[in-house]
């Protein structure tokens, strides 16, 4: 039994000390520019779910859905987050493919899950990926806004999409059948 219990202890120090070496010596990749293997992808964002669900408060939000907070949605998203998510455009951002993992396209893959968990992926950021926590950048008040215009995409109230199309020229993305937050990376 003791001889049992010394392998087992010894083998889990090889493993670590192989795997600090791995990471000392150079082995591990730096680039930011490959696409996750799908495995990879798969578990990172069951964990990352999970973890939401576990972690996240039930809040509502609080800013009503009225056509000028979504209005002031549309452009926080503008200036802070079309960059990485894509801009009203309707086109991929041109960083779409430069970040590891790769930002999802939020206007033209609009998210479905409730607003708590995208405000509160919005104000606590997401740990070992570019989002930033956005709490000391925004007010609460303007990421609650931003989670109203993002849960809202694609049933925007007239106005709200007669102001997107005068200020960019290009129509609000029309409805997705796919839909789905990650489906841009199948
Ligand atoms: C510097 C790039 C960058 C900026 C700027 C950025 N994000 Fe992100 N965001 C990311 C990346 C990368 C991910 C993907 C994380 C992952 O794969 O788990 C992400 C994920 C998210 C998610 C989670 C989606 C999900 O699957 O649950 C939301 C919501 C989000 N961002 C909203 C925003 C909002 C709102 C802003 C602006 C206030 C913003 N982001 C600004 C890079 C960015």
């Amino acid at each position: 039994m003791r001889n049992f219990i010394l392998g087992v202890v010894i083998t889990l120090l090889v493993l670590l000390l192989g795997g600090l070496a791995i990471a000392t010596l150079g082995f591990l990749p730096t680039n930011a520019d490959s696409v996750p293997p799908k495995m990879e992808r798969r578990i990172a964002m069951s964990a990352m779910d999970a973890s939401m669900e576990r972690h996240a408060p039930r809040l509502t939000n609080p800013v009503p859905p009225t056509d000028e907070n979504l209005i002031d949605g549309m452009k926080i998203y503008t200036m802070n987050c079309a960059g990485c998510h894509g801009g009203l455009d309707n086109k991929p951002s041109p960083l779409d493919r430069s970040f590891y993992p790769p930002p999802p396209q939020l206007i033209i893959y609009p998210l479905d899950d409730p607003e708590w968990h995208i405000y509160y992926a919005v104000r606590t950021g997401i740990r070992y990926t570019g989002m930033p926590a956005w709490n000391k950048a925004l007010s609460d008040q303007d990421m609650w806004k931003v989670t109203a215009f993002l849960s809202r995409i694609e049933k925007l109230p007239p106005a709200v999409q007669d102001y997107w199309k005068k200020s960019t020229g290009v129509a609000p993305p029309p409805v997705n059948p796919q839909g789905g937050e990650h489906s841009h990376h199948d």
